[in-house]
């Protein structure tokens, strides 16, 4: 039996363009000798598996994508688009993969969001174990059009960072990402909390540089990455993620009070 339990199927052509461009330069990815990527909880239509085959296959033209799906009328659906290097098939948290292969890149977006908090790090656990050596699993949340969303890298041995991926224009604050942070997050955007300090400082940083926005809200965003990093924040990444409007922050900084990966 797969494991977990069906959920609403939303999902929408061009949502998860964001992870799939910062897939599409891990190293993970990069440097698998066979990249297989894997699209867990992929939805009510295929739109999401195959259009991260025509990213990430523009990059690698040898990755291989598997659309996973607890529903089997979904899978029965998408597999009337399966072609060379997409295929889709029934499963769960436990990744089911052919010959027991390991996944390079696990993605499951918009899936945990529908879980208790509670069963976040089981779940996580339980894919992380599907990884090959070196893998991620990207898991997060987006809005409908995907142009606000946030994800956590999950490694083999544990959670790395924490993602957050904006639309600049038009942008009034950053926080707006608070409504779509992963599950683990979700709730913890309260006073005491990691994840809490980090989105009222995100707007602070963003209110000081206005000035900037005059110019582009890309340049307010990159000030507002530069002075939280000036402030200690420990922000990952070349200055070029901030240019797509990503801020990607090491995970100890934002993980909740008590979060033990090995628990
Ligand atoms: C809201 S849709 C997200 C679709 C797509 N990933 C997106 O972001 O647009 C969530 C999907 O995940 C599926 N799902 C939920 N739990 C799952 C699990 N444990 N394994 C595989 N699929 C799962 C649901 O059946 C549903 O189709």
């Amino acid at each position: 039996m797969p494991i977990g339990s069906i959920t609403r199927g939303t999902t929408g052509t061009n949502r998860l363009r964001r992870v799939d461009r910062w897939i599409g330069r891990l190293p993970a990815f990069l440097r698998s000798p066979a990249p297989l990527v894997v699209d867990l909880g992929f939805g009510a239509s295929p739109a999401t598996a195959l259009e991260m085959h025509d990213r990430l296959s523009l990059i690698r033209d040898d990755v291989r994508v598997v659309g996973i799906e607890i529903d089997p009328a979904r899978v029965a659906l998408a597999s009337l688009s399966a072609r060379d290097g997409v295929s889709f098939q029934l499963g769960g948290f436990e990744v089911p993969l052919e010959h027991g292969r390991p996944a390079t890149v696990i993605r499951a977006f918009n899936v945990l969001r529908q879980y208790g908090e509670a069963d976040v790090l089981a779940h996580w656990h339980r894919m992380a174990l599907r990884l090959e050596s070196g893998g991620v699993l990207v898991e997060g949340t987006c809005n409908e059009s995907g142009r606000v969303a946030s994800w956590v890298d999950v490694t083999p041995e544990g959670p790395a960072s924490l993602t957050l991926s904006l639309r600049l224009t038009g942008l009034e604050l950053p926080s707006i990402v608070a409504e779509r942070l992963p599950k683990v997050l979700i709730h913890r955007n309260v006073p005491g909390e990691r994840i809490h300090a980090l989105m009222a400082e995100l707007d602070r940083h963003w209110r000081l540089h206005v000035g900037l926005g005059t110019f582009s809200p890309r340049q307010r965003w990159i000030a507002t990455v530069a002075s939280l990093a000036g402030e200690g924040w420990p922000v990952i990444g070349a200055r070029g993620r901030s240019r797509l409007g990503e801020l990607t922050i090491a995970w100890d900084a934002v993980a909740p009070a008590g979060f033990d990966w090995r628990a």
